[in-house]
């Protein structure tokens, strides 16, 4: 959360500045900032508050004239959304700017500290703390790199920095426990929250690891802090293009993202069937495997673990990121946790990485973000080759964790090959759904201005339905519930009256006839039913047909999507940057 991005080399920084800020948004969009050097040597900052094109009408960022310079987008967690609380921020003696990623957990008491030292404070952040230490630091260290060293010891939490020295021009670019990713170019240099920023200009990139150091300036030169020397690191190639992170024509991310899923889950499938065989085997020796994962990603994990058991007869139970320290005492030397995230950098899961490990689990995991930290940590890992995620509602990503998930199940199942013509069915039947999305949108119409919406499935479908729920909720603002048909009865059916809608999933599969009953006793109550289904029922008083497939519930993925994009829009919302949400959540 938070998106930062540095740059420095021949060209005007605050047009690049702008434009990689814009791929960070994403991250959040509380508020923003630029600081750059200006031709008299001074640090001008500009910021404001809303999203960036607003603060850019107010602030004007290309007025901007040096050729090194950092920026921030920021979603707001110490501090309320105001001008004074934006980043970035100077040092008393307007020696540095900085902008900061990540939380200072320790910040109350060294700003108490540094208050008694006479420093002045502007804001109620956390990352103000930083620029001031940095530059207390400096009095007895006389020497940047042991100051920010000893920065880097004080401090407690996630701070990863961009710190611009005014006398030098150089920026210093530190990471703790949120993503720093240097960008190579042809005389410039880049440091960027996520490579998808500066794809632009370079594809080339330098991974940071937590204490290392770039001193960005004619030259990139890295210290590994812990260490205490300096380092050579791989420039990787990053396969990514700048175009994968346009909107290529679609009003919203969102949207393309849904209309990539065929292509997306083509190559989703198309893994490396030796690092495939190997997974297989260590899950198949695995006494317990336990899935990870949050938000759309934990959704990816119930359905898995229904076909892992369904298929292998295996109970691979899934635990959500943020609650992973209640199962903590399940992890040992023989249990395996299998982590999913698109991002590869959901501080939730971290957190359980780093417990399951330090019990001598071994850790997997499925990520999207090549060279995120979940990889990295990570004994083993398969790729979503779903190319970058914009939109902060992740659809593609899920779409490929599912089918990924699933055709494991079938390997694991010994029947890869009977899995991955299931699979493609899905993937052809996506297609055609695509096909469908005004026809979509028309229905959607039926429920925009309802209070309450459910979503009941049973199976593999009852998953699927939650993750329905989620997006709903996420960017059309309607209050949804997924709940397994069976359920109603038991609490739900209270709140079942005349014209209250039900989105319900019935696909051809054993939970049909049970559906069937549940439907009938929200009719019995005056209910609206929206059937999902291969078979239009006369029950239903809307239909959106299914192909009859044998892995129907995965189908019905992209409809779901699809209501959600569509009632977002129509609602007024705009779907990419939902309210108080953003992507890459890497705060607990
Ligand atoms: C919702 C959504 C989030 C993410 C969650 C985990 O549409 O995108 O719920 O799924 O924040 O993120 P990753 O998958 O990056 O770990």
């Amino acid at each position: 959360m938070c998106g930062i991005i540095g740059y420095t080399g021949k060209q005007k920084a605050s047009p690049i500045l702008l434009a990689s800020l814009k791929r960070l948004e994403y991250r959040g969009y509380d508020s923003c900032g630029m600081a750059s050097l200006n031709g008299n040597n001074i640090i001008v900052v500009r910021k404001g508050t809303g999203r960036i094109e607003r603060v850019n009408a107010k602030v004007d960022f290309l007025s901007l004239t040096g050729k090194v310079g950092i920026a921030h987008t920021r979603w707001a967690t110490h501090g309320n959304v105001t001008m004074e609380n934006a980043h970035p921020f100077t040092s008393c003696d307007g020696e540095y700017a900085l902008v900061h990623n990540g939380i200072l957990e320790n910040y109350v008491e060294l700003k108490r500290q540094l208050v008694e030292k006479g420093h002045h404070f502007t804001s109620t952040t956390d990352t103000e703390v930083l620029v001031h230490l940095i530059e207390e630091n400096m009095k007895q260290a006389k020497d940047i790199i042991k100051a920010i060293k000893e920065t880097s010891e004080q401090a407690k939490g996630a701070f990863t920095f961009l710190l611009l020295s005014k006398k030098s021009g150089d920026i210093y670019c530190f990471r703790k426990d949120s993503p720093l990713i240097i960008g190579v170019g042809e005389n410039e240099f880049f440091a960027s929250s996520d490579m998808t920023s500066f794809l632009e200009y370079t594809n080339k990139a330098i991974i940071l690891e937590n204490y290392e150091l770039a001193i960005l300036n004619d030259e990139c030169t890295i210290y590994d802090l812990a260490a205490g020397k300096e380092i050579k690191k791989e420039i990787s190639t990053i396969d990514w293009t700048a175009e994968q992170a346009t909107k290529d024509g679609y009003p919203h991310f969102m949207l393309k993202e849904i209309f990539e899923e065929a292509e997306v889950s083509k190559q989703a499938l198309d893994q490396d069937p030796a690092k495939l065989a190997e997974l297989v085997t260590l899950l198949t020796q695995a006494k317990n495997v336990y899935f990870l994962g949050s938000g759309t990603s934990y959704r990816a994990c119930l359905i898995a673990s229904i076909y892992f058991a369904k298929l292998c007869h295996r109970n691979f139970m899934p635990i959500l990121g943020s609650e992973f320290k209640t199962y903590q005492n399940l992890f040992d030397n023989e249990t395996v946790l299998f982590a999913i995230s698109q991002s590869g950098e959901t501080a939730d899961v971290l957190e359980g990485i780093k417990i399951a490990k330090s019990k001598g689990a071994k850790v997997v995991s499925l990520v999207n973000v090549m060279g995120s930290t979940i990889m990295r940590e990570s004994e083993q890992f398969l790729t979503l080759n779903a190319g970058p995620e914009i939109a902060v509602a992740s659809t593609k990503a899920f779409t490929s964790q599912v089918l990924i998930l699933v055709m494991l199940a079938y390997a694991l199942n010994n029947q890869l090959a009977e899995g991955k013509e299931h699979l493609n069915e899905v993937i052809f039947q996506f297609e055609i759904i695509m096909k469908q999305s005004d026809f979509i949108k028309e229905l959607s119409k039926e429920v925009l201005n309802k209070q309450n919406l459910f979503l009941i499935g049973r199976g593999v479908a009852f998953p699927v339905a939650m993750e329905g729920e989620l997006k709903i909720k996420e960017i059309a603002y309607i209050h949804a519930d997924a709940l397994a048909g069976g359920e109603l009865k038991h609490h739900t059916l209270a709140l079942i009256e005349p014209g209250v809608s039900c989105i319900a999933l019935v696909p051809n599969d054993e939970t049909k006839d049970d559906m069937i009953n549940n439907i009938m006793q929200i009719k019995a109550r005056g209910g609206i039913i929206i059937g999902i289904s291969s078979e239009k029922l006369d029950i239903f008083d809307h239909y959106i047909p299914l192909a009859k497939v044998a892995l129907e519930p995965i189908v019905i993925i992209p409809i779901l999507q699809l209501i959600a994009y569509h009632l977002s829009i129509l609602r007024g919302n705009d779907p990419d940057f939902p309210r108080n949400l953003a992507k890459s959540v890497t705060v607990l």
